[in-house]
């Protein structure tokens, strides 16, 4: 009796205490908007330098705040964990453990019979499918995993009346056959680990995310605040930070990312790091959109050490898969969120390898933020926690961190309002650095800080991932074949850098003042533009496929602010409304108002709307964004 009083008591108590964190978090969440609803007064420009002015954008302008609604997060499960996977560091290997308290639950009656099982997902010679599924292997408590097994699908059952009690899935980072020699070398070499989601503009983190942008100002981190993408999508953007190439230019000088096994043969910066003595891990979730697969061949060799594509391909295939209301892509495979496991197998593999060698992974989250710009609200908890998850583990101390996105929203809500462009073209860009390189290396955390406030691109974090393999070297890195002015982002930009120094085109510049003009005359510019595009189409002899395009109306236009009279060749933006199927573009042109001579180049035009049924008859992943294809056409 009085220890039940006891235990309501300490339950009681409990509850206060959460309800006050709860409380507080809250609290402290509208403070952050409201301070940076207040910072608009006093921050205007992201970069402010002779040759580069990045307006600040609000995350809160009232424009916004008409589209802006926080999205509530959706567990996948309420059920407990029945199964928890722990590492024992003595026996350096992965223990299952068995939860007799969920286990009783689940069961009701205290005494029914039950078995646990697993079945390892096996992959064999294919690099980026899996091979089977193993034999069901029964296990009692505690049992110790085979340093074999890397993934596992488990289940419990009751036995009379049978029935599953939970299913799960596990995927291991587990010494592989020979650990790896630890190399103790002189001097250390900085480990990378780069955390990266899917279209996160600098803007929509502050919107969405308040209290990690709130974590990402700690000591340690820095914001790449002139951070500027380099192409279109995920591909050309991911592709520049780990080759230095435009895919373009890989084409003509390497091989083309269209035609299988050319990927294998591609200088990714993880073959340097892997000869640099790097263990290599690369980490994606949702299957169909993973950027070397996505309309592309994929690997035909494991290009990293710790590959996850055969696991994420196995979980979608074994597990039960659960949408989120409106989402088109794979929210939760069985009982936890798609991107969970990715960044648990960052987590495993900081613990395995951070403290005794260097190590470099890229872990990137296609699925949430991809589907709806405002759903990082919903995942802020999430993301945070595995944040702090990471520094309770120790890992800022040891490793740099890039904590970071490939572009900002390409369609949606946020391409209505005035600022679509720089929400388009600057993505979250973090970096930390660890305290012990911060000692060893003053001048480039010095450097990293003054950049924060200089314009940068993908190529530049190329060039990072270079000098960090070699920071003895002297001179500024400069290896990024297709910009050959970037740099080290570890050494200082000069003042005065524009675009074209970066390898950021004008269709991405985000450096430059446009200013909106209306009038009946900008329908010109967008008849002009949407020629272009069918006589695109026409060359290709796609006419057959898909339709001529026709404006419907024009939705802005923006000329470049230019010392030139309109006599010239000047910069124009414009966006505008096709008639089929309401297809949206946004496009960046010169055009001479006076003889309405255009220059502009199709494949840099962009789609602002979904197409994925419009172009369902198109199977190349640039011509889909201006196919509408005519079995698709709507007549209206
Ligand atoms: C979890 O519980 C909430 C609140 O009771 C409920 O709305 C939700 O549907 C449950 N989710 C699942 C996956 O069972
Ligand atoms: C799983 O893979 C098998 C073999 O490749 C395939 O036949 C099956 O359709 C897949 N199932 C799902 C749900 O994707
Ligand atoms: C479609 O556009 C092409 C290229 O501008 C043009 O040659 C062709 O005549 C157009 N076709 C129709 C049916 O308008
Ligand atoms: C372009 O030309 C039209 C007349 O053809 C004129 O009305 C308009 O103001 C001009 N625009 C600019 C920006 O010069």
């Amino acid at each position: 009796m009085v220890r039940c009083t006891f235990n309501a008591m300490k339950k009681c108590l409990w509850c206060v205490l959460l309800l006050l964190i709860l409380i507080i978090l809250c609290k402290k969440e509208n403070e952050l908007v409201q301070r940076d609803r207040e910072d608009l007064g006093t921050k205007k420009y992201y970069v402010q330098t002779p040759n580069c002015r990045i307006p600040y954008v609000n995350p809160f302008s009232p424009e916004i705040m008409k589209y802006y609604k926080p999205l509530k997060f959706i567990p996948c499960t309420n059920e407990s964990d029945l199964i928890r996977v722990q590492y024992d560091k003595y026996l350096q290997q992965y223990v299952l453990h068995i939860n007799e308290h969920v286990i009783h639950g689940l069961l009701q009656l205290n005494n029914t019979p039950y078995t646990c099982f697993y079945q390892q997902i096996i992959h064999g010679e294919k690099a980026d499918d899996y091979d089977s599924i193993g034999d069901r292997i029964y296990f009692g408590q505690d049992y110790v995993v085979p340093v074999s097994v890397e993934g596992m699908l488990v289940e419990c059952r009751a036995l009379s009346p049978p029935r599953v009690l939970q299913k799960d899935a596990f995927v291991l980072v587990q010494h592989q056959k020979q650990p790896p020699a630890a190399p103790q070398e002189h001097p250390r070499k900085p480990s990378v680990i780069m955390y990266g989601i899917d279209t996160v503009s600098r803007t929509n983190l502050r919107r969405t995310m308040p209290l990690v942008y709130e974590f990402l100002q700690s000591p340690g981190w820095y914001e790449m605040q002139g951070y500027t993408k380099v192409g279109d999508n995920s591909f050309p953007n991911l592709f520049a930070i780990l080759t230095g190439y435009f895919p373009d230019t890989a084409k003509a000088h390497i091989c083309d990312t269209d035609i299988k096994g050319c990927l294998d043969r591609i200088p990714f910066i993880w073959k340097d790091l892997k000869s640099a003595g790097y263990l290599t891990a690369f980490a994606e979730d949702e299957k169909e959109s993973n950027t070397f697969t996505y309309m592309k061949p994929g690997f035909t060799v494991k290009p990293v050490d710790y590959y996850f594509r055969p696991f994420v391909v196995a979980l979608e295939n074994r597990t039960e898969i659960l949408r989120c209301p409106g989402c088109c892509m794979k929210y939760c495979l069985g009982r936890r969120l798609a991107n969970s496991y990715i960044f648990d197998y960052c987590r495993q593999f900081m613990q395995r390898f951070v403290a005794d060698r260097p190590i470099w992974g890229l872990f990137w989250s296609n699925h949430f933020s991809h589907d709806d710009s405002f759903m990082p609200s919903a995942m802020q908890h999430k993301i945070l926690q595995d944040l702090l998850n990471f520094e309770r583990d120790g890992a800022f101390e040891h490793t740099i961190m890039i904590f970071f996105s490939d572009h900002g929203a390409r369609f949606g809500p946020l391409q209505k309002v005035p600022e679509s462009f720089l929400e388009e073209t600057l993505p979250m860009m973090f970096i930390h650095l660890p305290p012990w390189f911060r000692r060893k290396y003053p001048e480039h955390a010095a450097a990293l800080a003054l950049n924060q406030h200089r314009l940068s691109s993908n190529f530049d974090v190329y060039n990072t991932l270079r000098h960090v393999l070699d920071m003895e070297q002297e001179s500024a890195v400069s290896n990024a074949y297709d910009c050959p002015t970037c740099q080290s982002l570890l050494m200082p930009i000069p003042e005065d850098r524009s675009c074209s120094q970066a390898g950021i085109e004008e269709t991405y510049c985000t450096c430059n003042v446009y200013r909106e003009v209306k009038g009946e005359w900008t329908r010109r510019i967008a008849h002009k533009v949407i020629h272009r595009i069918n006589e695109y189409l026409w060359q290709r002899k796609l006419n057959e496929m898909c339709s001529n395009l026709t404006l419907k109306y024009v939705t802005r236009t923006e000329k470049k602010d230019s010392p030139m009279g309109d006599t010239q060749m000047v910069y124009y933006r414009t966006k505008f409304m096709v008639n089929e199927n309401d297809a949206e573009f946004f496009g960046t042109t010169l055009f001479n108002n006076a003889t309405e001579a255009l220059e502009i180049n199709v494949e840099r035009i962009s789609r602002i709307n979904t197409y994925k049924t419009d172009s369902k008859c198109m199977h190349d992943k640039i011509k889909k964004l201006y196919c509408i294809c005519l079995s698709e056409l709507r007549i209206k």
